[in-house]
């Protein structure tokens, strides 16, 4: 247990789920989340959402967090103690993070855009339809944009002064969550909103096919870190009298909850400025960033609140960008004998590098449509991590903790600080709802891909 004493602490009991949810809460609640749900049928996306995320999300998330309390270790390390065998779920969950930090970054590189466009006043002009297709269709402005994104980020991890930005983002998340509030209610409050909520809100169970729950699958585990060794590590800083159970309550609920708050800006703001939510199904990446701008033109003050806005998205995205990189740069640290700060740069480049890829996919690459019509480059690398690789470091998650080290070993950890108050939902998702599911959804969704059936 060496290991276990060299590891700092977080302090307090509040400070692990802020941390958790520091990372947790990024880009992917506020441009993923809205987006997939506009496309996948609104209310129906939601349910299953909602329904996965207090079954098999608290599952997985416990799982996760308590082998990393567990073990003292990172994500590879940690499969290794328990069992040697296992070590390589570490090699295929280290995957993950290195297919979402470059386009991750070129969506950054599009909220930092933004902000110029706020700040230098031409809050007007990104209200037009065509801005946004405009900036993102460009080969150099692009581009541009997410080398700045990705050298903010490469800045922060190569000086190590993370904590410095943890700090101002405890200020600036809050204010985030409540200026959100209030550009919801002003959606909300506008004439013709009322076709948006009801798509946003009542499940309409004709949408409900495999892909629905693969989306939703996927967006889950984007959402909270999962399926990916991030909340091992996380867990491996945990003090082992803070309240496991209660913790991932608390992650959970904040991290949906904000999703469905940015859900709620974006969605009936479809309805309230296009008239209609029957385009929906065709929304795609840059929905939020098309429907925003509408909205702020539209709202008393919105050049100021909408710079403002895009300001604190910036810090969301952030500190998830800085936290991917480092856990990108610690993979590389445990498998070569290159220092960190080599190590920092080289990562910067590469990130920079296979970005350009997802960023030229709008542009001068649009001819390749990996996933079929209309799809992007970008689609594709996303795809590729949360709908085909998390799900499987899921299965095989679900595999490892509930016959190979067995659940109880998970139990007892989350039993030294409080009682498992849902301990038989955790066995039954872990040993048998999950791991069926999963095999499911990822065979139609092959099946699917394939042309040969459609669920
Ligand atoms: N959860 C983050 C978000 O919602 C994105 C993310 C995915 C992430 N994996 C991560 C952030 C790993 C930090 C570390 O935006």
């Amino acid at each position: 247990m060496e290991e276990l004493k060299n590891r700092s602490k977080f302090s307090g009991k509040i400070g692990f789920v802020l941390a958790a949810a520091g990372s947790a809460v990024g880009l992917g609640n506020l441009w993923r989340f809205p987006y997939l749900a506009a496309k996948y049928g609104g209310g129906i996306f939601l349910l299953v959402y909602i329904v996965l995320a207090i079954t098999f999300g608290f599952a997985l998330m416990i799982a996760e967090i308590a082998l990393g309390r567990k073990t003292g270790l990172s994500v590879s390390a940690a499969y290794k103690k328990l069992n040697r065998k296992w070590a390589f779920l570490g090699y295929i969950s280290a995957a993950v993070p290195i297919i979402i930090l470059p386009y991750y970054s070129v969506i950054g590189g599009w909220v930092t855009k933004y902000i110029d466009t706020y700040v230098s006043g031409q809050s007007a002009a990104a209200a037009d339809a065509n801005y946004f297709s405009n900036f993102i269709s460009q080969t150099w402005q692009p581009i541009i944009w997410f080398g700045i994104f990705v050298l903010a980020t490469a800045l922060v991890v190569f000086f190590g002064v993370e904590k410095g930005i943890e700090r101002v983002s405890k200020v600036m998340m809050p204010i985030l969550v409540v200026l959100s509030i209030g550009i919801a209610i002003f959606v909300i409050t506008r004439p013709g909103s009322s076709a948006g909520l009801k798509y946003y809100f009542v499940p309409d169970f004709s949408q409900l096919s495999s892909k629905t729950v693969l989306a939703a699958i996927g967006q889950l585990f984007y959402s909270m870190s999962l399926a990916m060794g991030i909340m091992i590590t996380y867990g491996s800083y945990m003090k082992k009298d803070v309240d496991l159970e209660k913790s991932v309550h608390q992650i959970e609920i904040f991290d949906t909850g904000f999703a469905l708050i940015a859900g709620l800006m974006i969605v009936p703001g479809v309805a309230v400025f296009s008239g209609s939510v029957e385009n929906l199904n065709a929304s795609g990446p840059g929905l939020m960033f098309q429907v925003l701008p509408q909205v702020f033109h539209n709202m008393p003050g919105g050049h100021i609140i909408g710079g403002l806005f895009f300001i604190l998205v910036l810090f969301a995205a952030l500190t998830s960008s800085i936290s991917l990189m480092e856990t990108v740069v610690s993979i590389f640290q445990d498998r070569t004998k290159l220092k960190r700060k080599t190590l920092v740069v080289l990562v910067a480049v590469g990130t920079f590098l296979v970005g350009l890829l997802s960023s030229l996919g709008f542009g001068v690459l649009s001819f390749i449509q990996p996933l079929g019509e209309g799809t992007s480059l970008l689609d594709f690398f996303d795809f590729i991590s949360n709908s085909v690789i998390m799900p499987i470091v899921a299965l095989l998650t679900c595999i490892f903790v509930g016959y190979v080290i067995k659940t109880k070993t998970i139990s007892e950890e989350v039993r030294l600080s409080s009682r498992f108050r849902e301990e038989k939902l955790f066995v039954v998702m872990i040993k048998y709802i999950a791991p069926i599911g999963l095999v499911l959804i990822l065979v139609s969704s092959v099946l699917n891909g394939l042309g040969i059936v459609k669920i």
